[in-house]
């Protein structure tokens, strides 16, 4: 069933709670794909009723990002969501979730703002006021769906930190379970946005997980000197790809790491042509 107002989200999360029900709660902007699909699965058979959400929310893009043309394709969504055995699809629109004239400027709407420390880094620093945005929508979710668990890719993995510190700091009746990154045969992370690369970007894109595969090996092999491992990256890039970060930090607070160790996430963030492309891996 695909709903578009709180108010029938509610009315059926109000029914549900009444029959003693768990409720699972799958956040995503939609263009779902087979990593989406994982974590559906996971709450299908963990929760007795799962609500997908499908929001493409503006308020966790930055000015000059792909708000305009992220892919919407609600109709594929729903009967992916029917076929997986989805209770309810929550699509609501702009207007819906932030009123009238919806807003874009935090002049006007009550924002959840995550700590500096964690939003000062890794993607935080290129796209300001993201974790924002993604705070306060998936606050509001939480807010209209009431879950008891609520499933969010590893692929995201700064998101899933921030949102798990959001949970604990404000005592949300949530339990987060993180799910595992789905990969292409190539390595390459799935991500709605490789949508957005030619068949020729996807040869390269592929670099992203070699550069961690690689990082990994030689951890396992027992070099921990994080400046040695950085290093191994550079014979993987060519001039086709634009290095934005790559970082070692620890897995639950970001502190930043010299010596890798068991805690130790390694971030990546690269550019292929235009499209911006993310990865991560824990080392332990
Ligand atoms: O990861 C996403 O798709 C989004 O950031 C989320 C969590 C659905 C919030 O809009």
């Amino acid at each position: 069933m695909i709903l578009h107002t709180i108010e029938d989200v509610r009315e059926q999360i109000k029914n549900w709670k009444k029959e003693g029900l768990t409720i699972g709660l799958v956040p995503t902007m939609g263009a779902l794909h087979a990593g989406h699909l994982s974590l559906i699965k996971k709450s299908v058979e963990k929760c007795d009723r799962t609500v997908v959400s499908v929001f493409v929310n503006p308020i966790q893009f930055c000015p000059g990002e792909d708000l305009d043309k992220y892919p919407r394709t609600l109709d594929a969504d729903e009967k992916l969501c029917n076929d997986a055995g989805v209770n309810i699809v929550f699509a609501p629109s702009p207007k819906e979730m932030y009123g009238e004239g919806h807003i874009l400027s935090n002049d006007f709407l009550t924002y959840v703002i995550p700590p500096y420390f964690y939003v000062d880094k890794l993607c935080g620093k290129s796209r300001v006021g993201h974790f924002d945005g993604v705070c306060t929508v998936v606050n509001k979710l939480f807010n209209i769906v009431q879950p008891d668990y609520a499933f969010f890719g590893q692929k995201d993995a700064q998101q899933l930190i921030i949102i798990k510190k959001m949970v604990k700091d404000l005592n949300i009746p949530v339990e987060i379970i993180p799910c595992p990154i789905v990969r292409e045969e190539n390595g390459l992370a799935l991500s709605s946005r490789n949508k957005y690369l030619s068949e020729e970007d996807k040869k390269e894109a592929f670099v992203l997980s070699r550069i961690l595969f690689n990082i990994k090996a030689c951890y396992d092999k027992g070099i921990t000197d994080v400046k040695a491992l950085t290093e191994t990256a550079y014979s993987f890039l060519n001039e086709h790809h634009n290095l934005e970060y790559l970082e070692f930090r620890d897995k639950e607070n970001l502190e930043g790491k010299t010596v890798a160790d068991k805690d130790t996430q390694v971030f990546i963030a690269l550019k292929i042509g235009n499209v911006r492309l993310i990865d991560n891996i824990l080392l332990g």
